[in-house]
């Protein structure tokens, strides 16, 4: 398996109560190296073309809201199958069916504010990177 690279966000809901560090520390154990990161508030019009696919889906307007509702921390991450084994750690969308161990398990609240976010294909890794991080 070769060395991929994906993208994250740490969500308003985390870098709110603290717990970016936490996140960032289960990272590392993980086997994650961080290629890249920042710290930004995104705008309406970044929020709704990062969550385009989601348009139409009755959350979205609450989406782009929580997610424009404080800052978030992006990440470019690298591992073998970086993609999957991000998803993996973060446990699925609704925080309180993810496993305790995971980071949705431990620091999100519900299926809107689950604490990350992670690309879900190679393409969509690649498309997700390129529109935070440049070169
Ligand atoms: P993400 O894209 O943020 O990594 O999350 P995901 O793949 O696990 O879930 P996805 O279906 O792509 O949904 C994107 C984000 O929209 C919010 N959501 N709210 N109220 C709802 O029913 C609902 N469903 C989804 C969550 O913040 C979810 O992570
Ligand atoms: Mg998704």
């Amino acid at each position: 398996m070769a060395i991929e690279r994906t993208f994250a966000i740490i969500k308003p809901d985390a870098v709110r109560a603290k717990n970016a560090g936490k996140i960032i520390d289960m990272i590392e154990e993980n086997g994650f190296s961080i290629d890249g990161m920042y710290k930004l508030k995104l705008n309406k019009e970044l929020a709704e073309q990062f969550y385009a696919v989601h348009k139409d889906r009755p959350f979205f307007g609450e989406l782009v809201e929580f997610m424009t509702s404080g800052a978030v921390i992006v990440m470019a991450l690298s591992k073998e199958n970086a993609i999957a084994a991000w998803r993996d750690l973060m446990g699925p969308t609704d925080s309180k069916e993810a496993p305790k161990d995971t980071i949705r398990g431990k620091f999100g609240t519900d299926v809107g504010e689950n604490a990350t976010h992670g690309s879900d294909s190679a393409e969509n890794a690649q498309a997700e990177l390129a529109l935070f991080f440049q070169g």
